[in-house]
């Protein structure tokens, strides 16, 4: 057969993202435009400014992916695009970009959930085998995902309070790290000699939920007796008791679920994903289980249009379209 092209774009947050992808799985090109820089001194996403950006970078980054793609609108056999959830502003402006090219180029539009985008960037580096576990980790994510078929999703856990990146991001903000702070408190929490022993939230027994709130006060709370005691802050031990506690919990919950639903893999996915001592320790884990385990390189963990192709492209071959009235919608479920 000949090869097909899908051109994917995603624009949910603070990344402006396209790719071209052939055959649903070799990627071409994976532009991404990070407005971090822009975001910084404000310690975060600001949505008005992230949703103008979108709108002054994509169609400098749709040329570039053409460009590194080597690959001409006209040879483009469907449109992919984060529909939601995110931040309503920024995912209009892919939503629409997207809406005009496959009218104009009269090919199918793919409305894409972003969580099967993170979940689905393993596709892009192995062969998925099911039932698989999703363990979602990132800036506005931490959920525990079955896949028991090819497409089809059910959230068996999910955090009832911050993400884990958001923890991150709000414990490295206390410490004066800059936005985003997670991997600063990863290499922190890496290179200590010791550790603040700090609370885990277990929850119920038989839960996969997640809490990450308490952890983060209990953070803050040592900093400011610290500070009021006039003693100086033990950044690097905090750090590592945060972190420890973290991972603590997510791997084993993920594990506690792996051999429940019987898995024959687990999926590591989001921003998170790229933290060492997170890697290191499913690692270690899923060895010892004997489980598969995938995780995609950094530049696919972190917001990606090549990860939203990849999700689409199980639809593609389902011949699952998305009507051009489609509305761009930041709560839509899994
Ligand atoms: O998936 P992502 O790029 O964006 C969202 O969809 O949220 O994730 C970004 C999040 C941020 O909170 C960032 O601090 C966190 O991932 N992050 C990390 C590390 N690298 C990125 N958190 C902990 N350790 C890291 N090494
Ligand atoms: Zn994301």
């Amino acid at each position: 057969a000949s090869p097909y092209y899908i051109l994917a774009i995603e624009t949910s947050c603070d990344e402006t993202s396209v790719a071209i992808v052939r055959d649903g799985r070799e990627v071409l090109s994976n532009v991404v435009s990070s407005q971090i820089e822009t975001h910084r001194r404000f310690g975060g996403v600001v949505p008005e400014i992230a949703s103008r950006k979108h709108v002054e970078s994509i169609t400098v980054i749709l040329e570039e992916a053409l460009k590194v793609a080597g690959v001409g609108l006209a040879d483009v056999n469907a449109i992919a695009v984060t529909q939601g959830p995110g931040l309503i502003g920024a995912l209009l402006v892919g939503v629409v970009a997207a809406k005009s090219l496959a009218l104009a180029l009269d090919v199918p539009l793919i409305g894409t959930h972003h969580i099967a985008g993170h979940i689905y960037a393993n596709r892009l580096i192995g062969e998925i085998e099911y039932p698989a576990l999703a363990l979602v980790v990132s800036g506005g994510h931490t959920e525990l995902v079955l896949l028991e078929r090819e497409g089809e999703f059910r959230i068996v856990g999910r955090t009832r309070d911050d993400a884990v990146g958001e923890a991150y991001d709000k414990v490295a903000r206390a410490l004066s790290f800059p936005y985003p702070g997670g991997p600063h408190v990863d290499k922190l929490a890496q290179g200590a000699e010791e550790e603040i022993e700090l609370p885990r939230a277990w929850l119920e027994p038989d839960s996969y939920d997640f809490s990450f709130s308490g952890l983060k006060s209990a953070v803050l709370a040592e900093i400011n007796r610290a500070k009021m005691k006039g003693e100086p802050v033990r950044e690097a031990a905090l750090a590592r008791g945060f972190q420890n506690s973290v991972i603590d919990v997510v791997t084993t919950k993920a594990m506690k679920a792996a051999a429940e639903f019987g898995v024959r893999q687990l999926l590591l996915c989001g921003g998170v994903a790229a933290n060492g001592g997170l890697r290191a320790k499913l690692s270690e884990l899923c060895g010892k289980a004997r489980l598969p385990l995938l995780i995609p390189p950094m530049s696919l963990c972190s917001d990606n249009a090549a990860m939203i192709a990849s999700a689409a492209d199980l639809k593609w071959r389902r011949g699952e379209f998305t009507s051009l009235d489609m509305k761009a919608d930041p709560m839509i479920s899994l």
